[in-house]
């Protein structure tokens, strides 16, 4: 039985709040790449739980959780606006926790991310960025027909050092 057979993918219930944050706080510690670092993860348990309800209300936004053993190993995420002129747009989100990378959950993820992206009847593409120095990620995505889009420079200051992003797209 490979990993992946043992990993249960599903969508958040309220009750996942509390491990969701404490699974992104912890995440931002293990890598440089995300956004925040160690507890910096921006909601806290009663507004995870908030944003769990409101996600399962709009169409066009999802989180999927990567599950082993009753823990959360990964989670990924389409977020997208209500406005009209946007709302086709999801934003793509991803973190599989540092024990369980490279054995294709990251992969499973972004593949049910786009068929739910797919089939929700409103998102027609996907976006993100990710770190210009982060190879795989930026690998995975390409491996998913994401295009780089552009480059925004110096956007990412760590001890003293500047990193870019790249904007990376994909139609769906
Ligand atoms: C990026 C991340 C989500 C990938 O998840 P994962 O479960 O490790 O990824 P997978 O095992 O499904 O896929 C790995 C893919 O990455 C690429 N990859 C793997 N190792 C690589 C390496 N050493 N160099 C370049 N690309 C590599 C390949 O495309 C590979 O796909 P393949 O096995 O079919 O060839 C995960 O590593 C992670 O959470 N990293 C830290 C947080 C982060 O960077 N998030 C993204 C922010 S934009």
């Amino acid at each position: 039985m490979s990993l992946n057979d043992a990993v249960v993918y599903r969508n958040p219930v309220v009750e996942d709040a509390e491990e969701i944050v404490a699974f992104y706080n912890r995440v931002g510690g293990e890598t440089t790449y995300l956004s925040f670092t160690e507890n910096e993860y921006p909601l806290d348990v009663d507004m995870q739980k908030a944003s769990i309800i409101s996600t399962e209300q709009q169409p066009n936004s999802v989180m999927f959780l990567a599950v082993a053993d009753n823990q959360i190993v990964g989670i990924g995420t389409i977020t997208s606006s209500h406005k009209v002129k946007a709302r086709h747009c999801g934003e793509l989100g991803i973190v599989v926790t540092e024990k369980f990378q490279g054995q294709g959950i990251g992969s499973e993820l972004i593949r049910r991310l786009l068929d739910w992206s797919k089939t929700n009847g409103i998102t027609t593409k996907i976006q993100l960025d990710t770190r210009k120095d982060n190879s795989m990620a930026v690998e995975l995505y390409k491996k998913f027909g994401f295009q780089i889009e552009g480059e925004l420079k110096n956007t990412t200051l760590i001890d003293g050092q500047y990193y870019h992003l790249y904007v990376m797209g994909l139609m769906i």
